[in-house]
């Protein structure tokens, strides 16, 4: 399972992207406004620079011909921006026509497995089922990942599987027994994955123990 960064945090992604562990970014309307008011294709071209794989920006059109004049524009901009849109009957019929002209979507705000199975249907290179949202309202957000994969597997779909909106990081590990192909995680859990209470005290007793070996 590869690992993106949910984030348009330039820092952040900066950060990440040293340590050799993501290979892609989604952003989202409030994932940017967070950063404020700016030049939103400077700001990606950024991001491009540093990551060089998948990154997703979101065209927020109604209906299908603005998200299409949209994604054609937001494409322009680099080889790897991918066009985030939301699941709707205009965004079903955007996606089936910039899939022909082989721009790529990521088909989000995805509730259902039925969504999810429409907008592979569509030809959308990426759908983002929302865990965390889920689970917010008591029903299993994972388990949407789950069929989804299960689906796309059994009748070969070529769509790959963002497990999304995920939380903490139980939701990594389970994003990937689920059989996710990404896990798109926010910068703050990247950095709790990494650290674990025993490595730090292991850590400090090896350098301990060193000292005494260095006195004899
Ligand atoms: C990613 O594509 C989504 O925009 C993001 O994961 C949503 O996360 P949230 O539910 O924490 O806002």
């Amino acid at each position: 399972m590869r690992i993106f960064l949910d984030t348009a945090n330039i820092e952040h992604i900066r950060h990440a992207a040293g340590l050799g562990v993501i290979s892609g970014v989604t952003t989202n309307p409030t994932l940017v406004a967070r950063e404020g008011a700016g030049d939103l294709k400077a700001a990606i071209l950024e991001i491009c620079s540093m990551v060089h794989g998948p990154i997703s920006v979101e065209a927020l059109s109604p209906d299908a011909d603005g998200i299409k004049q949209e994604a054609r524009e937001l494409a322009s901009w680099h080889k790897n921006v991918v066009v985030k849109i939301p699941i709707s009957e205009a965004g079903l019929e955007a996606i089936s026509v910039l899939s022909r002209e082989n721009i790529k979507t990521n088909l989000t705000l995805c509730f259902s497995a039925n969504q999810a199975l429409l907008g592979a249907l569509a030809g959308a290179t990426y759908v983002s089922p929302f865990v965390g949202r889920l689970d917010d309202i008591g029903h299993h957000g994972m388990g949407v990942v789950a069929d989804t994969v299960g689906i796309y597997n059994y009748y070969k779909l070529p769509t790959q599987v963002i497990a999304a909106s995920l939380r903490h990081p139980l939701h990594t590990i389970e994003a990937a027994k689920a059989g996710a192909h990404i896990a798109t995680i926010p910068y703050s859990m990247l950095m709790q994955m990494i650290r674990h209470p025993l490595t730090d005290i292991g850590i400090a007793r090896f350098a301990e123990d060193w000292k005494k070996v260095a006195k004899q």
